[in-house]
């Protein structure tokens, strides 16, 4: 039973929290007159001590008791007797934990809000290093219009601004305070619930107490803001990995976030990155497992919901891991700017270019430009050539009307320079972005 049962062994990461919310409750009871105020002020003193000891690691952690709630109130009342056994008046362990866990969400939340910022910090820096550092841009993985390195980390910046976007949201939901729904249907004390709401920086009290010891949706909505994020992560992890091999030649990581291998002296792996793309996973399955948790309660709590805490904690750190390198790799990361410029003129990566051209110059019908720009293209590959590579003559041969004009829209730095709508590829947009966002980040 104590194997199965006891959450001390992970609860025991809500040590700050728990101290938090039965200093607000202490306070509370006095306040009311629920308990003196000399056994508040025993309850705040020793629970400060114990802070002390659990900091300095020497707090004597007891399987038998349970979880992290009965372990910190039986030291407290192993040292002050009766008025450590007056702290739970009013309260369960139901509203307890609602509160430890809602507590330390907020704080992972805030402190994952940062890192984020960091993370798009460092993809702005780069942005502003790289507006016009052209690069292919993909669809399918194949090369479809040059782009500029810079529009590229700003792509990211977006993702991961809707990401703390949606922590925020988070937060702003789960900013209430269970705390005064004991068990499951409140109390008959005179509790005041907007005072501890208050002390405790919440919004306001729970408005129903079922709901507020039953409902873990907080949880799950982090955990998917927190798979959404890592989603963004891998998916900028996976382009590391395919930019760092020797095949595209992108971008070079340092020492710092490269390892080698045991047998083969050349290698170069870019272990930070694989393990941002492969701990996606446990994320993923934190939220699966707490939806999965949820789904079959009835109405209230049911001890099955103290399996929502270790995908919470494993999620939270994981990100605190994943973001970290992601911002080191982020600063590490030189693109090569030669290679990339090479790489973006293959592949007829301006052959839109080509056929706007014919649209804007011959006022020809789009579905026309593009057969037209689609033999001409047949034509180069043929010669081994790109599309500049192919003469006046070449071309004339498939349309008579063009002209030397042409030529002026086939390299790959009139095609960025061209796409200056708003939110296009243009060194200028991505300048002007990248200055407003390091504005909003400062
Ligand atoms: N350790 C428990 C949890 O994490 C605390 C609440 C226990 N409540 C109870 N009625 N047994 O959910």
């Amino acid at each position: 039973m104590q194997d199965i049962n006891a959450s001390i062994g992970f609860d025991r990461k809500m040590w700050r929290q728990d101290i938090r919310g039965s200093l607000a409750h202490a306070a509370m009871l006095a306040h009311v007159g629920i308990i003196t105020a000399e056994d508040e002020r025993a309850i705040r003193e020793w629970l400060a001590g114990i802070a002390a000891r659990i900091e300095a690691g020497d707090f004597p952690w007891d399987e038998a008791l349970e979880d992290i709630h009965m372990n910190i109130e039986a030291r407290l009342t192993e040292a002050i007797g009766e008025a450590g056994k007056r702290l739970h008046t009013g309260r369960s362990r139901n509203d307890q934990v609602a509160l430890d866990v809602r507590l330390w969400v907020r704080d992972a939340i805030d402190g994952l809000t940062g890192q984020i910022e960091d993370v798009m910090r460092a993809l702005v820096e780069q942005a502003e290093a790289h507006a016009a550092t052209v690069m292919p841009g993909f669809t399918h993985l194949q090369p479809a219009q040059p782009t500029t390195f810079g529009h590229h980390m700003l792509a990211y910046v977006e993702m991961l601004s809707r990401d703390r976007g949606r922590l925020a949201d988070c937060r702003r939901r789960l900013n209430e305070s269970p705390l005064g729904a004991a068990a499951l249907c409140g109390t008959g004390f005179p509790v005041d619930r907007h005072m501890t709401a208050r002390d405790l920086g919440f919004d306001q009290p729970t408005r129903n107490s079922l709901d507020a010891v039953a409902s873990r949706d907080f949880a799950a909505e982090f955990l998917f803001a927190c798979a959404m994020c890592a989603t963004h992560l891998s998916r900028f992890a996976e382009e590391v990995v395919i930019w760092t091999t020797p095949y595209f030649g992108f971008v070079k990581l340092s020492d710092a976030f490269t390892t080698g291998s045991s047998i083969m002296p050349q290698k170069r792996n870019p272990d930070a990155a694989e393990l941002v793309r492969g701990k996606t996973g446990r994320v993923m399955g934190a939220l699966i497992g707490m939806l999965t948790v949820l789904k079959g309660l009835p109405m209230a709590y049911g001890k099955d919901m103290q399996e929502d805490k270790e995908g919470v904690f494993d999620a939270a750190e994981t990100m605190t891991l994943c973001l970290a390198a992601t911002a080191g790799m982020v600063r590490d990361m030189q693109p090569d700017a030669a290679r990339l410029r090479e790489a973006a003129g293959a592949g007829f990566s301006t052959a839109t270019d080509l056929a706007d051209w014919l649209v804007r110059e011959l006022r020809m019908p789009f579905r026309d430009a593009h057969h037209v720009t689609g033999r001409l293209v047949a034509r180069a590959e043929a010669k081994g050539s790109d599309l500049a590579g192919l003469s006046l003559a070449e071309m004339q041969a498939e349309e008579p009307r063009i002209t030397e004009g042409v030529f002026g829209v086939l390299t790959v730095e009139a095609s960025v320079a061209s796409r200056a709508c708003y939110g296009g590829t243009a060194p200028e947009n991505v300048r002007r972005m990248a200055a407003e966002w390091r504005e909003r980040l400062a």
